[in-house]
């Protein structure tokens, strides 16, 4: 199917010097979408299912002047939630896994705010991942998906125009054939697919994501198909060209957190030795998130280390926090980038996870000492990998599934023991709460509370802790 439109487009990239320059940049890999970070960043919500045979880690941005972006997300990641649990069941042999991040792909003060939120759903099998931009405009506060970008009336000139970025870029289209079953769509349907993820160059060039399996075969992944300016201009609606005039006047993407300033802890300057003290770990997963500030201020008050093992997405977010935890003598852990099921991952992908959180973390001023794979799932290979103690826990306060203060008070105090390694998260208000009654309460009992580190003596690189035996 050639229709008048993509004959017209090809007409021009062939024989319009003006548009061949134009039409050059057909297309890019997805990793080199473009991306900028506000001054003030989005906050961070967070939710993680902490069931290692059903396994689920969901991320939205909460944002200050635009909180019904952010809700969106939230609302259209819990319905994924909800058609997962429903869909695959858990599997201790091959968990079915969803997981949910995000990104700002523009940040105009003031103006227009672009999220990509992206979701991978692994099925038991195989892996796909979606993703779609969302935007706010902070003068109108309208909300905009990409089908609010393009006219309805030219989604077929829209559909052709990706076509023609892609096979200008060498990319084989079977004109408008589904990739994964090679039947005939109807560009209606293929412009659905293509209108979920739609972010601009600085220049003004539309950039499309082209998910698994739309237009080309599953084996060519996602792209990005540019078209460009020229072309996309006449098919953006008021709302598209608002959000392409945020992408033309946004800043500079920022650069790399600067180093935090911490020194030497209050660790340091503590004796203990849990050879002949009741000791007991407190550990915190998944943060630094938004109450971890009020848990750094609490534990300041009580005089309690803790160890926290965090997500490197989240350091590099908040990197002034983690500078916090290291210099006032709280251990840090490397818990993974973005908290993904390790055991599902190959060996590069699982090396990657664990660097790159321990770059974040060391750009934040501080030093991982500790591991704890993602869902306690690990195998020997990954543990030799991390090159670090690997500390899971003895005592789970289930903290992620109660969200209920008392539940988790109780479960903290009747669970201690002494060696024990207590696994809560400092992404959940109602744990931040128990923290104080927690603290309390072990001290009543006779415990003393240390950094993981602490509490094995020297632990060593690659060897599983659960607890001091
Ligand atoms: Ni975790």
């Amino acid at each position: 199917m050639l229709s008048p439109v993509r004959t017209l487009l090809l007409i021009l990239c062939v024989t319009s010097v003006v548009a061949l320059a134009a039409c050059a940049p057909a297309s890019t890999p997805a990793s080199t979408a473009a991306s900028t970070a506000s001054a003030a960043p989005p906050g961070l919500g967070q939710e993680v299912r902490n069931n290692p045979a059903q396994p689920v880690f969901l991320a939205w941005p909460e944002v200050q002047d635009a909180p019904e972006l952010g809700e969106a997300i939230h609302r259209d990641l819990k319905a994924r939630e909800a058609a997962f649990l429903a869909d695959y069941a858990p599997s201790d042999e091959a968990p079915p896994e969803l997981h949910a991040t995000w990104s700002t792909v523009v940040d105009a003060p003031g103006a227009v705010l672009g999220i990509r939120s992206e979701v991978y759903e692994f099925a038991g099998a195989s892996g796909a991942t979606s993703s779609e931009a969302l935007y706010v405009d902070r003068a109108a506060g309208s909300l905009w998906r990409g089908s609010d970008l393009v006219a309805p009336a030219e989604r077929v000139a829209f559909v052709d125009a990706v076509v023609q970025a892609l096979e200008h870029n060498g990319r084989v289209v079977d004109d408008v054939v589904s990739g994964a079953t090679g039947a005939a769509i109807e560009p209606e349907a293929v412009a659905a697919r293509l209108l979920d993820d739609l972010t601009f160059t600085a220049a003004g060039d539309l950039v499309v994501r082209v998910g698994d399996g739309v237009l080309l075969p599953f084996s060519e992944g996602t792209v990005e198909a540019l078209v460009p300016a020229m072309l996309a201009e006449p098919l953006l609606t008021e709302a598209g060209r608002r959000v392409r005039a945020g992408f033309a006047g946004a800043p500079a993407p920022a650069a790399a957190p600067t180093p935090g300033t911490a020194t030497a802890g209050s660790a340091a300057s503590r004796t203990v030795d849990c050879a002949r003290e009741a000791c007991v770990a407190l550990t915190f997963d998944d943060g630094p998130g938004r109450d971890t500030g009020r848990l750094l201020d609490e534990l300041a008050d009580l005089g309690a280390p803790a160890t926290f093992f965090l997500l490197g997405q989240n350091a590099a977010r908040q990197p002034a926090v983690v500078a916090r935890m290291a210099a006032e003598g709280h251990e840090i852990g490397n818990h993974t980038w973005d908290h993904k099921q390790l055991t599902k991952l190959g060996r590069d992908a699982q090396l990657r996870e664990i660097e790159r959180a321990a770059a974040a973390i060391e750009a934040a001023g501080a030093k991982a000492t500790l591991f704890r794979p993602p869902y306690g799932s690990r195998t020997a290979a990954i543990d030799a990998a991390a090159g670090l103690p690997v500390v899971l826990w003895d005592v789970d306060t289930l903290d992620w599934k109660t969200r209920d203060t008392e539940a988790t008070v109780a479960a903290a105090l009747t669970g201690a023991k002494r060696g024990s390694i207590v696994l809560l998260h400092d992404i959940h208000a109602p744990t931040v709460a128990a923290v104080p009654r927690i603290v309390a309460g072990l001290r009543e009992r006779g415990f003393t509370l240390v950094t993981v580190s602490e509490l094995l003596g020297e632990p060593r690189a690659g060897e599983v802790y659960s607890r001091r035996s």
